[in-house]
């Protein structure tokens, strides 16, 4: 590809944080389908929570979504870097293959960046004059992937340059700097509000974990050359906090979808394979051979696990350039589905993610949920109880899954595994909801509502859009949207559902009493939501005992103790007042 300049062919970069760079980005591109229209978008609906959802810009379909991030992936690669780099003269040098379209460059162990190019055949280019290094000793396992490290050939000392690269944020803001910002609101619903614009994965993380799929995909293309690597869960299904796992699923459909397309006339060809006795079998041996490739050829795979007799087979790694944990799956196309499900109802309306988000953090700070599997509650099952809940509210904010089903038409069908996963997927075909109350109301009433839920005997569907008696004992029971005989929170234990109730009510109550005497923004005192992120004074005492204690006593010993430690003490990482809401 013939070298132009660079002014002219970097179209548009993403190089400094997102809350830097979308103004500029609304100037420059205002033509839909573009990154910094679905930025404007973005910014659009996170910022218009307080009542309704007046949002009308068109909203993209979950699969138009998911294609156009996997082109682009396909087109970027990602280069470790030399710490002085000069900026100007890296995209110099990789424009040369072909015009970049975008690039930002991010920390992890090192200086990295994400280069977009507009052309696919650039990355081939590039792949083409790189070298396999020679690493003296040892030796290289020659895998011409597109994750490469560049290295300077004569050491110059570029320090005036460095201060040049502005480098994207990756993470969630310190516990210190998300109180301050709390604190410093307007309102409850400002504070609601601004945990989900610190927290939501920026533009930079999304493509980041796009292209982590993609180069995973180019491993175990290996053996499936027409495979795919998807994400599902909450990378994709809006409710992602920077910081999440990556879950990804091996998706093998397309190879025969393919094959059936070229059959024609009377002859039908098929490929000899090898059986075996069950699909699950099938799973299993796939990511077993993956796993062994991610281990032994993948660039940049570290620690990785075979985790096949669980009940979703799963290769667990680290990938160590992005950072991100990775739980790669198979044949787990339903798991995609509710991605699509979820994603819909967050774009639906837009205080959803706000309420969702703030739920999850104040669950996390309370460790409610824990990244190690256990007894505890899963955010799954907490956006789970956030959408019935909002299903429940009159006028309802969110409709049922069985009235999104009847929105469907014939291309909206959809069957896995016998299962039966039909919804309308055009978002711009479901009426807003007329519920106009704030932020505020909702959460409280959140707290209020599942504090008094009747789990003994009832369950959460959000399918139906109300409680149904539950069918089995488990303490907490949550249908399964679309395998309806499963309970997705068959897992969580009599005390976790407890402690939960136990926090719902006393965050209820903290909301109500603030409701009548709200501390002033000047008197430093954490208040709403942050008030309610700050560890319970009762999390350590058994709940025979919590409960001996009046609930207004306890109150009072909270707010006097927040009081009497300042807010400089309360933003210290001491581990007992500090805000927690990392995953
Ligand atoms: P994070 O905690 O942010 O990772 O949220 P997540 O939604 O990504 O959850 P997780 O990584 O645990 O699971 C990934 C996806 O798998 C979820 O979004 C669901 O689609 C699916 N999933 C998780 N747990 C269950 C379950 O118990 N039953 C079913 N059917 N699907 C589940
Ligand atoms: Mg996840």
């Amino acid at each position: 590809m013939a070298a132009c300049g660079v002014g002219l062919l970097i179209r548009l970069s993403l190089r400094v944080q997102r809350s830097q760079v979308q103004r500029p980005l609304r100037r420059l591109l205002s033509c839909p389908g573009t990154v910094a229209a679905d930025l404007r978008r973005e910014e659009q609906s996170s910022g218009n929570a307080e009542t309704g959802s007046e949002d009308r810009t068109p909203k993209k379909r979950f699969s138009v979504v998911q294609n156009e991030r996997r082109e682009q992936a396909q087109r970027t690669v990602l280069i470790h870097c030399p710490n002085n780099i000069n900026e100007k003269k890296f995209l110099k040098f990789l424009s040369q293959h072909g015009p970049v379209n975008t690039h930002f460059f991010y920390e992890s162990f090192g200086l990295y960046a994400v280069v977009e190019f507009c052309q696919k055949e650039s990355v081939t280019s590039l792949q083409n004059i790189t070298r396999t290094p020679s690493l003296g000793p040892e030796a290289a396992i020659p895998f011409k992937s597109r994750y490469f490290n560049l290295k300077l050939r004569t050491s110059v000392n570029q320090t005036s340059e460095l201060s040049s690269i502005q480098c994207s944020n990756q993470s969630s803001p310190s516990s210190k700097k998300l109180y301050q910002l709390l604190c410093c609101a307007e309102s409850v619903d400002d504070q609601l509000n601004t945990l989900l614009r610190e927290f939501q994965l920026t533009e930079e993380n999304t493509r980041l974990r796009y292209l982590t799929c993609s180069l995973i995909e180019d491993v175990a293309a290996a053996y499936f050359p027409d495979c795919a690597v998807r994400p599902f869960g909450s990378s994709v299904n809006s409710f992602g906090k920077l910081g999440c796992d990556l879950d990804m699923f091996l998706d093998l459909d397309e190879i025969g979808k393919f094959t059936a397309q070229k059959t024609s006339g009377n002859f039908l060809m098929e490929f000899q394979v090898k059986n075996v006795p069950s699909e699950r079998v099938a799973t299993q041996k796939i990511l077993s051979v993956i796993g062994e490739c991610l281990d032994q050829f993948g660039p940049g795979c570290v620690g990785v696990q075979r985790i096949l007799n669980a009940r979703c087979p799963l290769v667990r790694f680290s990938h160590q350039a992005s950072g991100f944990q990775c739980d790669l799956t198979a044949n787990n196309r339903i798991a995609l589905k509710s991605s699509e499900l979820l994603y819909m109802y967050g774009a639906l309306d837009s205080r959803v993610r706000a309420l969702v988000f703030s739920v999850r953090c104040w669950a996390r700070a309370h460790s409610l949920t824990s990244s190690i599997p256990g007894a505890w509650i899963t955010n799954f099952s907490l956006t789970m109880m956030v959408i019935f809940f909002l299903q429940r509210r009159s006028p309802p904010i969110l409709p049922t899954l069985d009235y999104l089903k009847t929105l469907a038409d014939a291309e909206d069908k959809c069957i896995i595994e016998g299962h039966n996963c039909t919804f309308v997927r055009d978002l711009n075909r479901i009426k807003p909801s007329g519920n106009t109350e704030t932020l505020e109301l909702l959460l409280k009433e959140f707290f209020e509502y599942f504090g008094n839920f009747a789990f003994n005997k009832n369950s959460i569907n959000i399918r139906q859009g109300r409680e149904q008696n539950k069918p089995e004992s488990s303490p907490l029971h949550i249908q399964n949207p679309f395998e309806t005989s499963l309970n997705i929170s068959k897992n969580v234990s009599q005390s976790q559902l407890q402690k939960f109730v136990d926090l719902a009510r006393e965050s209820a109550w903290i909301l109500h009493q603030e409701g009548k005497d709200r501390p002033s923004p000047s008197s430093n005192q954490p208040w709403g939501l942050a008030a309610l992120l700050l560890p319970s004074v009762t999390n350590n005492v058994p709940l025979s005992k919590k409960k001996k204690k009046p609930a207004s006593e306890r109150i009072k010993n909270l707010l006097d103790s927040i009081k009497s430690s300042g807010a400089e003490n309360s933003t210290a990482t001491n581990g007992r007042r500090a805000i927690s809401t990392q995953a």
